[in-house]
């Protein structure tokens, strides 16, 4: 997505002769979606980016998932998620899935092998903690309340600083800003809730050395491991508008009004058949007679997914989220404030909570992950 950037060195034309300091010439990757008819961007490796010496599958472990049978609305605590703390890529957690997405959680306190997702665009939030993620294009830091875009294909790895706390979304094609908010040629116009200034991209290249270096590939027929006889991370520059790029949630900017706002204020991004959307803290709903918290709702096309992730979440009080809560509010369902919370919410002038969202429009099965950490009277709750 987001905007012309240019890192590193780079030939003043492309496509044309880049030499290295030893008189050989750098080899060209053209990084780009849409076959040729979207975002690129065109990168100089010190080495071919294409000699690989083995292919091996990597076989994950194996995970099951079930339709959400009986349909309930449910309450997952990420908090209580078995397992110790892995890595980033590969200690993940699925937890909620369909043929467009997977939402998984996951604690990291090590680097994670580089990897790359040649499926789709994944979508990272830090939860709690701090970590590097190196790329192709550079390095970004990144911490509690960041969203990371790792465009389709980039090879990357998670570094944590101690330990990392992060929902991962998992697209099957690309990720970006909702369209609504863009110009015709891609700049943020005035009514969108963040813009360029508060996109970061990686400022310099990595250069590292290394050779028979391992990358696992999640694809669409599985996974496989590569080795490259050279370190991926041995670009010098690059240029173009496709890169991994962070958004804080603290810079989204609230949309409020005098009475109460739909959620689609309140979205970030937009994927293939599904939304992510920011709950901040905000100053609530002013007209003299408004109720703040949402009236009952039914999305009679989307699954509705919250990740609770600081703060109280007025309309859920009560009902046993807490931090690291997810609750799953399916299509067939109609949600809404828990008991009294519509009373209590009367005459609040502002809201603290932090709450990230995923509507997705087809309907989400639950992984064996998710079931683990039920919280199976969470679909009693408004019956009280
Ligand atoms: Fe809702």
């Amino acid at each position: 997505m987001p905007y012309y950037r240019s890192v590193g060195e780079i030939p003043r034309k492309r496509h044309t002769q880049f030499r290295r300091p030893d008189g050989g010439l750098y080899a060209e990757e053209l990084m780009g979606q849409e076959g040729f008819s979207s975002d690129s961007s065109l990168l100089y490796h010190r080495y071919a980016p294409t000699a690989i010496s083995s292919a091996e599958v990597h076989e994950p472990p194996v995970t099951s998932q079930s339709p959400n049978l009986p349909l309930k609305p449910r309450h997952l605590r990420t908090h209580k998620l078995d397992a110790g703390p892995g890595d980033a890529v590969l200690g993940r957690r699925p937890l909620l899935a369909n043929g467009d997405v997977r939402i998984g959680y996951v604690v990291a306190d090590r680097p994670s092998p580089l990897y790359r997702d040649a499926v789709g665009d994944e979508c990272l939030y830090v939860e709690e903690g701090a970590a590097t993620i190196e790329t192709t294009f550079g390095a970004l830091r990144v911490e509690a309340g960041d969203y990371v875009i790792i465009p389709t294909s980039v090879v990357h790895r998670i570094v944590p600083d101690g330990q990392v706390r992060m929902l991962t979304i998992e697209a099957t094609g690309h990720i970006g800003p909702p369209k609504r908010y863009l110009s015709v040629r891609g700049q943020f116009l005035e009514h969108s809730p963040y813009c360029e200034r508060d996109v970061r991209g990686p400022d310099e290249p990595l250069q590292a050395e290394g050779t028979d270096v391992e990358v696992y590939v999640k694809h669409r027929a599985g996974w496989t491991r590569h080795v490259y006889a050279h370190h991926p991370f041995d670009v010098v520059g690059w240029d173009g508008c496709l890169y991994p790029w962070a958004f804080s949630i603290h810079d989204f900017e609230p949309i409020t009004g005098r009475v109460h706002q739909p959620p689609p204020v309140h979205q970030t991004f937009e994927g293939p058949n599904f939304v992510v959307c920011s709950f901040v803290p905000r100053k609530v709903d002013y007209h003299p007679l408004a109720i703040p918290v949402p009236y009952n709702h039914h999305n009679v096309d989307s699954d509705e997914m919250m990740f609770y992730t600081g703060g109280n979440y007025e309309a859920r009080r009560g009902s046993g989220i807490e931090q690291g809560s997810i609750s799953l509010h399916p299509s067939g369902f109609t949600h809404g404030p828990q008991p009294g919370a519509v009373e209590r919410a009367i005459g609040a002038e502002a809201f603290d909570e932090l709450a990230v969202m995923v509507d997705t429009f087809r309907p989400l099965d639950l992984c064996d992950a998710a079931l683990s950490v039920e919280d199976t009277g969470y679909a009693w709750t408004w019956n009280r």
